[in-house]
């Protein structure tokens, strides 16, 4: 039996394929909806974007006050044997990236070409692929925050707006949401619980995070959330401590911020007894560990799918005739020799 890893990495290839898939409206995208996926909810400014950063451990997302995420952003990470760490977009697929600052231009300037300079925002997602040998095996999706009020150059539509796209997302039961609440703030004011609770009831797929613990006002602490006291969760949560906007501007580098997040921790009076199960790392590493006990649970209905979508394919290319004449029909054929070798390795994987 191959290890779990592999079997994640696998994951990560059937979503391009059923990305792929969903180009010709067929059938495929069901495919894609049967995988697990992370999301990242919260209000605007919360940290999401800083969070995610942190699971992947490169700096490459716009961060900000204000609305900097205007576009969800489905992001792939693959994790390679060695190799030097680089990025493909969807919309650019001929372009390797291997410089991450010019990986944040583009992410920017990609959502400017829908939304204008503007603080509007879009529906259609952005798609971004991570190789590296440094990360764990993961889709993630950054949103944009969840807000209060239109400000000036916004919609009156705005709030509604954002709240429907990220509702789009999370209320998937495939979804794993990474609820996001500011230490600073009082957690019955989160959005990102109000939201979680909403589509997840029972919890078992929201994993609280709670960032800004820096922040917090002198003689304060969030031990009654953190140990699950002040609101229960299914899984514990997690406090991190990001990069503060003092740190994005001295460009403090990821390696730097960690190790000063994993000394916060260790050294805090507050939070000392439980540094083994705070931070950047460590709620990667959950994450994985989640991630692939749902995968497992999922394969014999992910092999069912395949079978269904390899049928589908082969009626699709006897209806437009083999052999295949047209570039469509190369794709076709392409997609279902990628169907298939899921199919196989699959099989293996369950025995
Ligand atoms: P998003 O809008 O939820 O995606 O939030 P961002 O990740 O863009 O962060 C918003 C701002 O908060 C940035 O200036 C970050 O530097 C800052 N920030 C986020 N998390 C923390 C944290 O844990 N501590 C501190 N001090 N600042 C943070
Ligand atoms: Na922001
Ligand atoms: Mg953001």
């Amino acid at each position: 039996m191959a290890t779990m890893t592999s079997l994640i990495g696998l994951i990560n290839k059937i979503q391009r394929a059923c990305t792929l898939l969903g180009d010709h409206g067929g059938e495929g995208m069901s495919l894609w909806e049967i995988l697990p996926s992370v999301a990242v909810v919260g209000g605007q400014s919360s940290g999401k974007s800083s969070v995610l950063e942190s699971v992947v451990g490169r700096d490459f997302l716009p961060r900000g006050s204000g609305i900097v995420t205007r576009r969800p952003l489905v992001l792939q990470l693959h994790k390679t044997e060695s190799g030097t760490e680089c990025a493909e977009f969807l919309h650019a697929p001929k372009k390797r990236f291997t410089d991450f600052v010019a990986v944040r231009k583009e992410i920017a300037d990609e959502t400017d070409r829908i939304t204008g300079k503007t603080k509007q925002i879009s529906n259609i997602p952005i798609h971004l692929s991570i190789y590296s040998p440094n990360v764990v095996n993961l889709t993630l999706i950054d949103l944009p925050g969840l807000t209060k009020v239109a400000v000036e150059g916004q919609s009156e539509t705005i709030v509604e707006d954002i709240e429907n796209m990220v509702r789009t997302y999370v209320e998937k039961p495939n979804c794993i949401i990474l609820a996001i609440s500011p230490a600073n703030q009082d957690i019955a004011t989160s959005d990102a619980i109000k939201l979680a609770r909403d589509v997840d009831p029972s919890g078992e797929r929201t994993f609280g995070v709670l960032t800004k613990l820096d922040l917090m006002d002198k003689g304060t602490n969030a031990v009654d959330v953190l140990e699950g006291r002040a609101y229960r969760l299914q899984h514990p949560w997690v406090g991190i401590v990001n990069r503060s906007q003092a740190d994005i501007n001295k460009n403090v580098d990821m390696i730097l911020a960690r190790r000063k997040e994993r000394e916060y921790f260790e050294t805090s009076p507050d939070y000392g007894h439980l540094a083994s199960r705070m931070g950047s790392e460590y709620l990667a590493k959950l994450l994985s560990e989640h991630l692939e006990l749902v995968i497992r649970q999922r394969i014999p209905s992910i092999i069912a799918l395949i079978n269904k979508t390899i049928d589908e394919l082969n009626a699709e290319l006897d209806r437009i005739g083999r052999p295949i004449a047209t570039d469509g029909g190369a794709q076709l054929y392409m997609i279902l020799e990628l169907c298939r070798a899921f199919d196989r390795v699959f099989k293996e994987h369950l025995d």
